[in-house]
């Protein structure tokens, strides 16, 4: 199982590159990394288990972030009804978007870097993204809220952006017009 031991951190190169596309069908030992991000995610929410180990809790990860340069991510979040969305996904890309922004208020935080960085990260409100799960089959997921920003920070990993990047530098915490604020 993978530990905080086991995740990069802010300064690594990898989290820079642009990620190889995962060649399809998956090997054995793509699914077995793609899995073990997802197990992460699980584990860290697990309070008994986070404490044993030592886990950061996330909601998702990426495999550049295990020092991995392929396009995979876990996602394991509620939404505010206390709906799951739990992924795992190879080659995830967003289809489309909305015109319309969104923020969490309380900013963001990444398992790769260690210090909490404040300000307000825009966001598409609504995405629909594509992908190919643990089982080879393709899947189609609208989103919006919580989870939607959830899947464009791990996406953006994939792409080298870490979410500071996005962070309006000189005024971090100014609201972001016509977004939406999101509360978690
Ligand atoms: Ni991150």
């Amino acid at each position: 199982m993978l530990t905080m031991e086991d995740i990069i951190r802010d300064g690594h190169p990898t989290l820079r590159k642009v990620a190889a596309e995962v060649v399809m069908p998956p090997s054995e030992e793509d699914k077995q990394i793609l899995s073990s991000l997802l197990e992460y995610v699980i584990n860290s929410q697990n309070n008994e288990i986070a404490s044993k180990y030592g886990l950061r809790p996330g909601i998702g990860l990426a495999a550049p972030q295990i020092n991995v340069s392929k396009r995979m991510i876990a996602v394991h979040v509620t939404d505010e009804k206390g709906v799951l969305y739990s992924y795992a996904l190879f080659n995830p890309k967003i289809v489309s978007h909305s015109v319309e922004k969104a923020y969490l208020q309380t900013g963001e935080g990444c398992l790769s870097v260690d210090e909490a960085i404040p300000g307000f990260v825009p966001r598409y409100a609504r995405i629909t993204v594509k992908g190919i799960n643990l089982n080879g089959e393709e899947v189609k997921i609208r989103l919006k809220g919580l989870p939607a920003i959830c899947f464009q920070h791990e996406i953006d990993h994939l792409n080298g952006v870490m979410f500071y990047d996005l962070i309006d530098k000189q005024e971090p915490l100014r609201p972001i017009d016509g977004a939406t604020a999101i509360e978690r």
